[in-house]
């Protein structure tokens, strides 16, 4: 059997774990890691036994040079549409680290390069495998909620969680904070579990207010330095969709409050808690609340797996990549309305619908 050859871009936190996952596969051989810090990449090589004429320091020698089936993208955000374009161009299927990239315009690119290569791009958004996420998404499919009209995204904030490394908090790496690190993940589970409702306004507000501050108390393992601190810890957005939909966003990576809540999808017919997954109906004369017993999934494990699946199978990608292209402007749309301060249109690309 021909063993997958896996390359690694960018060799920091996130990249152990997809080695972690990949080396579980007897069909896949992780071939290359490229690294701009090269110590870094080398110690990667030896934890994982990638070769050593398999480590890089600039990612386009790596591509160039070792014949990859798919590489993974585990580079700070704004670094991610470059790579991933240039494999897709060198006909290699990428899975790319959430948020897909820094803004909806190279998200675009990333799209338009998987398109007319005809390769995989999937943006490694785990939680798509959350039992409680796809249950809920077949609960909404199924009309139980009847017409949706509410719905909170949240993942709950952080009362101290504001990533130590600068891939996270420098704008030139990052492009931006919280919303990007966490409310992506908040904008996708809601997206997922409504089936991609077409998103037409936004009216939001970012906050920099605990991260800059030299005094502020950190706790629970986070280390930040404040004085290089330069994006958002604080988001809150209300979003219209199509059909009288609203949606509203909050999240903080460091706030003066233990939880901003879970999140929630209201009906006409019935509610839903998403986490854990609770439905509220009226069923048989009464208020009914139901419960469900959902399995163990070690989420992490399903991305590599279903990615790899796909790339053997020659596609589709597991995670359509046009939905986070639409994700993407929706948060280019909340920064616009952030720094203008009034409501704004999401501009959705014509490509995304042809
Ligand atoms: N899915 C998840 O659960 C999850 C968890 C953590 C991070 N992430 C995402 O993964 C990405 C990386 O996060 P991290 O925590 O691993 O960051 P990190 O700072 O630990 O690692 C990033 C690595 O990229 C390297 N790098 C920077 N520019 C590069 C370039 N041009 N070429 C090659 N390497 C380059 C850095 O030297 C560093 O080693 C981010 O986009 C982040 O949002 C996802």
């Amino acid at each position: 059997m021909k063993k997958l050859k896996v390359g690694i871009i960018g060799a920091g936190g996130i990249a152990n774990n997809h080695a972690h996952y990949y080396r579980e596969l007897p069909d896949v051989e992780l071939s290359a890691v490229a690294d701009v810090a090269q110590d870094r990449a080398r110690e990667f090589a030896l934890r994982w036994g990638i070769p050593p004429d398999g480590v890089f320091s600039e990612f386009s020698e790596m591509l160039r040079s070792v014949e990859l089936d798919a590489v993974s993208i585990c580079t700070p955000h704004k670094v991610h549409a470059k790579p991933a374009v240039e494999a897709l161009k060198r006909g290699i299927h990428v899975l790319v680290e959430k948020p897909m990239a820094s803004c909806g315009s190279e998200a675009l690119e990333m799209y338009k390069a998987a398109r007319s290569s005809g390769k995989i791009l999937m943006v490694g958004f785990q939680t798509r495998w959350s039992p409680e996420l796809r249950v809920a998404k077949r609960i909404v499919a199924s009309g139980a909620l009847g017409r949706v009209y509410y719905a909170e995204t949240t993942l709950g904030g952080r009362r101290r969680g504001i990533p130590g490394s600068a891939t996270f908090t420098k704008k030139d790496l990052a492009g931006g904070g919280v919303l990007l690190d966490l409310g992506c993940y908040a904008i996708d589970n809601i997206m997922f579990v409504l089936g991609h409702p077409k998103p037409l306004a936004v009216s939001a507000s970012i906050e920099s207010a605990v991260g800059g501050q030299k005094d502020a108390l950190v706790e629970g393992g986070w280390a930040w330095n404040p004085e290089s601190f330069e994006v958002e810890d604080f988001v809150s957005a209300f979003i219209r969709f199509e059909n009288g939909l609203t949606v509203l966003l909050k999240e903080s990576w460091a706030m003066h409050l233990e939880t901003l809540g879970s999140p929630f999808i209201l009906g006409t017919k019935g509610g839903l808690r998403l986490s854990p997954l609770e439905l509220y109906r009226d069923e048989w004369g009464y208020m009914a609340n139901t419960s469900f017993k959902l399995p163990q999934v070690d989420i992490y494990r399903e991305r590599i797996r279903n990615f790899v699946e796909a790339v053997k199978k020659g596609g589709p990608s597991p995670i359509d990549p046009r939905e986070i292209v639409m994700e993407m402007f929706i948060i280019d749309s909340i920064y616009e309305s952030a720094s203008k301060r009034k409501e704004v249109d999401v501009k959705l690309p014509a490509e995304l619908f042809s």
